[in-house]
């Protein structure tokens, strides 16, 4: 069974002031999909909590995925990225760009997302945007073949098996 981690940014989730209906989202598409939920927090949009955050749940929870949401458009206080960056050992790239391309066919403002994804050791890093919707439509599409990505990354499929 693969391993997640949760991670909400938002300063207005953290003071209690808005329900995170994001972070419930994606617990019910990746238990659905097989995952274990090894931890959900919700964090301000901090990038100092957020990167120390990335780096407990991938070196001690040692999570196969971590996904974040919120906190990756263009708000002064939007940090997410910046904090995915300050931990990833290798990029990949091509996670957020297949969730711009899915996205942009649903709505042009999918342009305006800054998302990142990335590998730290044996973790899979990957942002999502803040909304439920955007959430769920990004999950849905890349779900599938991140598990194919973790496979490899753990070292138990050997080459890249197209479907
Ligand atoms: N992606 C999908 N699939 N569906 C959406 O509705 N909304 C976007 C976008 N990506 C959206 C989406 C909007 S409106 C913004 S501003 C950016 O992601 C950044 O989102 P965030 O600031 O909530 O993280």
């Amino acid at each position: 069974m693969y391993t997640v981690g949760i991670i909400t940014s938002s300063d207005k989730g953290y003071a209690g002031e808005r329900e995170d209906k994001s972070g419930q989202v994606m617990k019910d598409i990746v238990e659905a999909n097989g995952f274990k939920v090894k931890k959900y927090i919700v964090l301000p949009d901090d990038k100092e909590m957020l990167a120390s955050e990335f780096k407990y749940m991938s070196d001690e929870l040692g999570v196969n995925l971590i996904l974040s949401t919120g906190g990756t458009g263009f708000s002064v206080r939007d940090i997410t990225p910046e904090a995915t960056k300050m931990i990833i050992e290798r990029d990949a790239p091509g996670i957020c760009e297949a969730i711009r391309w899915y996205s942009l066919q649903i709505t042009k403002r999918a342009m305006l997302s800054r998302a990142v994804s990335g590998i730290r050791g044996k973790t899979l890093i990957v942002n999502l945007p803040g909304s439920p919707k955007a959430c769920k439509e990004a999950l849905d599409f890349v779900l599938e073949d991140i598990k194919h990505g973790i496979d490899i990354l753990l070292g138990e499929a050997i080459e890249c098996a197209r479907k």
